[in-house]
């Protein structure tokens, strides 16, 4: 394979991984994923930014069989999609050097025993001459991980993002369309960077000082619109939770799907737009992508022993580490003799800073005294939500 050129002397050595189907034993793939490495090559010097998961590294060195020299290896991040072939790379280029930000160079002494003497640190703006190309690091810590740094390439204006704006999809396209690649952008958002909202929202104000032309993420298609990226990661990370709730339920018997059909018709007609997960199919980006602006949740579960269903129990700890911005959340399910549901559920999330909202667990098959109990909840929820935007 040939490295597909960006702008002048800058190219794109993308892997592209369409039949994986899980991220980190974890991820569902629906589209797949790539692993993007670029090459800048300067009149003096030229560097390798981010490689390949190394299962995927024959790809990556296909790339770069006319490459007789790389000076410098740009690492933005120490996971090992993206680092995990660097080993490889510097048995190829041992006079190469690891160029990355000292917690970084931590990371990757620790996840890959790179020696010490392989690195050289940057400082947070600091630039490095290729000739005629300058790169300049920008640190952006937490998106994900406590490393995370991004690299700014002045003369083209090319912001190297690493995760960061980066979309689970492989592609053959060189460059996004805003339509195919908002969905599995806003996927890729939800599951690995919603947890950092306010350190995102520092970085893009950070990131807002400079004139960008094209962000090249080592996830997915490259942008050229970067207004819209912006944007949307705003609208994501940024702006207020939207009229929306999201009703998570699993029911056994029926009884906990009457009071779901119930809430989520009243929900409905009162205006407030409403996302159904039936978690027997649970696919983790979509509870992730639903949470990413709903104001509130719901959790639909029987009670198993004396438990939440353990669907529902791992729906609610997930959205308890993806901590969304929803303003409230309730609990709505029935039980056979008794049990300790709401507790339970509300032990699982204590980082959603949430108020809780009137729950209804009711005893069997639910009765009109109990769907009427739900009708107040929707009118709860209703009241919460009227000021908020629709989605
Ligand atoms: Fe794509 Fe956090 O690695």
């Amino acid at each position: 394979m040939k490295p597909v050129k960006i702008t002048e002397n800058v190219y794109s050595l993308r892997v592209n991984h369409f039949n994986r189907r899980l991220f980190d034993s974890l991820i569902p793939l629906p589209q797949g994923t790539s692993y993007n490495a670029y090459l800048v090559k300067g009149s003096e010097k030229t560097a390798l930014l981010d490689s390949a998961d190394p299962e995927k590294a024959a790809e990556l060195f296909d790339y770069l069989q006319d490459e007789k020299k790389i000076d410098y290896i740009i690492a933005h991040h120490a996971e090992q999609d993206h680092s995990g072939s660097i080993p490889l790379l510097l048995e190829k280029y041992p006079q190469a050097k690891v160029v990355t930000n000292p917690k970084c160079k931590e990371l990757l002494m620790t996840h890959l025993h790179l020696p010490a003497g392989k690195f050289m640190e940057v400082k947070d703006g600091e630039t490095l001459q290729l000739g005629g190309r300058t790169l300049e690091f920008i640190y952006t810590p937490w998106v994900h991980w406590p490393e995370t740094m991004v690299t700014f390439l002045r003369e083209d204006k090319l912001l190297f993002s690493c995760d960061f704006f980066g979309s689970h999809l492989a592609s053959g396209e060189l460059f996004s369309e805003e339509h195919l690649v908002c969905e599995p952008m806003k996927r890729y958002y939800a599951e690995i960077m919603m947890p950092f909202r306010s350190n995102i929202k520092g970085h893009l104000e950070k990131l807002s000082n400079y004139d960008i032309s094209f962000i090249a993420p080592s996830h997915g298609p490259v942008h050229r619109n970067t207004k819209f990226i912006f944007d949307i990661y705003r609208d994501w990370a940024v702006s207020e939770p939207r009229k929306k709730a999201v009703v998570a339920y699993i029911s056994m018997h029926g009884s906990t799907y009457m009071l779901v059909n119930r809430l989520v018709s009243r929900l409905q007609e009162a205006g407030v737009s409403v996302e159904k997960l039936n978690l027997d199919h649970l696919d983790e980006g979509r509870v992730a992508m639903a949470l990413v602006d709903a104001s509130t949740i719901v959790i639909g579960t029987p009670t198993v022993l004396t438990g939440p269903h353990p669907k529902a129990a791992y729906a609610a700890y997930l959205a308890n580490l993806l901590r969304p911005k929803a303003k409230f959340v309730s609990v709505i399910g029935s039980f056979g003799w008794g049990g300790r549901v709401l507790e339970a559920i509300a032990g699982l999330i204590p980082n959603l800073k949430a108020e809780l909202l009137k729950p209804v667990i009711v005893k069997g098959m639910p009765t009109e005294a109990d769907l009427a109990q739900i009708d107040e909840l929707a009118a709860l929820i209703a009241e919460k939500n009227k000021d908020l935007a629709a989605p």
